[in-house]
């Protein structure tokens, strides 16, 4: 099938290359001219496992291209996909100027009926809003041409994506239209083998169901993370407890590790979008309210525990504090709401100084930060380490999990470990003589 999708981010390149890979022709359209350069030389903008090679091979194949020209992109799609971005608005509701820009868009240049998707995590009603901005450009034009409006979310994860996107388990069509399901049905047919993924619903509750499910999962995550200070200041061990719920089925596994806080660029933008649409509606949000509010606590934590085991921030100026991980979450170099960004920020408010080291997120902390004094970048874990006087774990990439404790004992002149993802065994730390903090692991206080 051919397909234009608007917006090269995380979600419109990940889903129009995986659509190429299982042989749809797929033109991708974006208003930034050096991004689609670079991307038709195969220079992909984003880290994320899979995506370059796969990219490169679609695009040699000549089923994925790069433009900037929409009316390019319009006249060659049959299904057009809405993926650009809906940052938060001042209040935090989700602002819809960029998914309406491409609505009017197709409204201008569409020549025959088209199936438009929106598949940007947009608030409830938005579907009705980009028909009605496309209706108001087609009439401008004198036109009258049939087409239909789709909600169909995106559940892909950072640092999975290609592996999400290629094996969803589900794919939520929202639409009152037989016609439009019975195409998308057919374009996502090669990811819906062996068992039924597509789950057919009205617009609305599609619209409603991504967020949904991400306010699940932060929930979840704050639930625990408020059941980790309980559990540091009673004297128990959240490791223990996270182990005794989760095997329960009715809990799971999944999203119950308690932390620096939940970050990225969906969490906290959709957690707030939706409270914003609930009180819109005279609903209070008052479980989405403490969602956020406990997890703002949460990435002030790992400050908080260092101040206590220095007798009080002001201990802390002239530190030098080595920090391993600055990306919001492993396999990837997203920085977007880091816990990090809020360590760094008070551990530069009082006076100490930082070196840090991320797997992935060098270049991009070079962006953020750009260049200070109290700032290092360095090129290893081990050489942040040097001359450092405590060790603070903010990301859990795989390479931090088994340190040779007795080699940072040797390197940190205040031997403390402060391990914001609790990946190691506090005895393990303690037996080489150094300090450990978790996170709600009351025994280590
Ligand atoms: C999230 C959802 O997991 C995806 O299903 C969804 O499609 C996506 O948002 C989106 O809306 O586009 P993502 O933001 O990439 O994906 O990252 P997650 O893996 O969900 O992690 C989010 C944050 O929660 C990270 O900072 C992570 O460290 C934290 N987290 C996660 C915890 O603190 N504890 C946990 O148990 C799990």
């Amino acid at each position: 099938m051919r397909i234009c999708i608007f917006g090269t981010g995380y979600v419109g390149l990940v889903t129009g290359t995986c659509l190429a890979e299982v042989g749809h022709e797929v033109v991708c359209v974006d208003i930034d001219a050096a991004k689609v350069a670079g991307l038709n030389r195969g220079e992909v903008p984003i880290y994320e496992p899979g995506l370059t090679p796969m990219v490169k091979a679609n695009h040699a194949a000549g089923r994925l291209r790069f433009t900037t020209d929409a009316a390019e992109g319009i006249a060659h799609g049959d299904v057009l996909f809405i993926a650009v971005g809906t940052p938060p608005d001042e209040d935090g509701s989700a602002d819809l100027q960029y998914v309406l820009a491409v609505a009017r868009t197709i409204g201008r240049h569409l020549q025959r009926p088209a199936i438009v998707v929106d598949k940007s995590t947009v608030p409830v009603g938005t579907a009705d809003r980009v028909r009605a901005a496309i209706a108001e450009e087609l009439a401008a034009r004198g036109v009258d041409l049939h087409f239909d409006v789709v909600s169909n979310p995106e559940f892909l994860k950072e640092g999975a994506a290609v592996e999400d996107c290629m094996r969803p388990d589900r794919i939520v069509i929202g639409t009152d239209s037989p016609a439009a399901l019975e195409t998308l049905r057919r374009l996502y047919a090669p990811f819906n083998r062996n068992h039924e993924r597509i789950v057919a619903m009205d617009v609305r509750s599609a619209e409603l169901t991504k967020y949904a499910a991400n306010a699940m999962l932060a929930t979840k995550i704050s639930f625990m993370n408020e059941i980790a200070n309980i559990a540091e200041q009673v004297g128990a061990d959240v490791e223990m407890v996270r182990k005794g719920i989760g095997s329960d089925p009715r809990i799971g596994w999944h999203f119950i590790y308690p932390g620096a806080g939940y970050g990225g660029s969906c969490f906290p933008k959709d957690v707030q979008a939706l409270a914003r649409t609930a009180q819109q509606h005279g609903v209070e949000p008052r479980l989405l309210d403490a969602v956020e509010a406990v997890n703002a606590a949460q990435k002030q934590h790992l400050f908080a525990l260092m101040a206590r085991h220095y007798g009080g921030s002001a201990q802390l100026r002239g530190k030098t504090v080595a920090v391993w991980g600055l990306a919001f979450k492993p396999n990837t170099d997203d920085m977007r709401e880091a816990s990090s960004r809020t360590l760094l920020a008070q551990l530069w408010d009082a006076g100490a100084r930082v070196q840090a080291f991320d797997p992935e997120a060098m270049d991009e902390a070079r962006r953020i930060f750009g260049a200070r004094d109290d700032l290092r970048l360095c090129d290893s874990a081990q050489a942040a380490l040097e001359g450092a006087d405590a060790l603070v774990v903010v990301t859990e990439w795989k390479q931090f999990r088994s340190p040779d404790f007795a080699r940072l004992k040797a390197a940190l002149a205040d031997a403390v470990v402060f391990d914001g993802r609790n990946l190691y065994a506090p005895d393990e730390v303690e037996a080489a003589g150094l300090a450990y903090y978790g996170i709600g692991r009351g025994r280590s206080l």
